[in-house]
């Protein structure tokens, strides 16, 4: 795992923005799962200031709640419109969303799985981490088996959304989410964090034990995982960040970029 970090969660969007540039530039269709919630905005704003050919790439979404209207604000099928497609000049075509009112949400999450294999799998997932160590909606505990499927949200992840909502009765019980197994089949990984609301979180997915009741510590299992964090989100970490020299891939961005693997 390679632990980037840098000083303020703009510095997290333009160090993963490189990831993501990177992953195109090797492979312009490569499919990219799009994570919500705040964490990646920054990466989103970065990648928009860059000069990165995004036509070809194929966008998967990482969740989404059932039961909003199809056109309610909160939708992820509204946000990554807005934050995703229309920030980067994708065709909405481009992006592949769950169904949060399809009639049989069941089979809606087996279709979306069925497509992401058809596709040829994820080759970069975008993540944020929930402060209970949710990883999309991946709830503790979940097994690290499970695909794309409807999951029931914890009230303490309805309570973190609730400021998106106005307030916690509006949002969602359940949602559609890609499975731990699902998310651990991209070939590469790239979990953003930022604030001390998540350092917890963030120091039990990267350094405690490995378990499903923390479904994000899946992400040591990973072969090829990016975690890049601003300095209060690696702050319950043991142990000092080790400067590498920063990798040439990431001298290009204002941070005190730092790299520990
Ligand atoms: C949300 C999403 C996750 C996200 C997480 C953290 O509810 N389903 O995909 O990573 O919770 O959200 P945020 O980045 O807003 O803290």
């Amino acid at each position: 795992m390679k632990i980037i970090t840098v000083n303020t969660s703009q510095d997290v969007g333009e160090a993963a923005a490189l990831v993501l540039a990177s992953v195109v530039r090797d492979n312009p269709s490569a499919a990219i799962g799009f994570a919500t919630g705040s964490s990646p905005m920054p990466l989103y704003e970065a990648t928009a200031r860059m000069d990165l050919n995004l036509n070809r790439i194929r966008g998967f979404a990482l969740d989404e709640y059932i039961g909003l209207d199809a056109g309610h604000d909160q939708s992820y099928a509204r946000v990554l419109q807005r934050e995703v497609v229309n920030r980067l000049g994708l065709a909405p075509s481009q992006m592949n969303i769950p169904n949060g009112s399809a009639s049989d949400p069941e089979q809606e999450s087996e279709d979306f799985e069925n497509g992401i294999r058809a596709t040829g799998g994820i080759d970069l997932q975008i993540l944020g981490i929930g402060s209970n160590g949710h990883l999309a909606f991946n709830e503790p505990p979940s097994s690290f088996a499970s695909r794309t499927r409807v999951v029931e949200l914890a009230q303490s992840t309805r309570r973190d959304n609730a400021r998106f909502f106005g307030s916690i009765e509006a949002v969602p019980h359940f949602a559609i989410s890609q499975g731990v197994a699902t998310i651990l089949e991209a070939k590469k990984l790239l979990l953003m964090a930022h604030g001390t609301s998540k350092a917890d979180a963030v120091a039990r997915a990267l350094q405690g034990p490995v378990t499903e009741d923390f479904p994000a510590s899946a992400i040591q299992l990973h072969p090829d995982a990016t975690v890049v964090l601003d300095m209060a989100a690696y702050s319950a970490c043991k142990g000092a960040p080790i400067a590498s020299g920063a990798a040439t891939n990431y001298q290009n961005f204002s941070a005190a970029g730092k790299e520990t693997t």
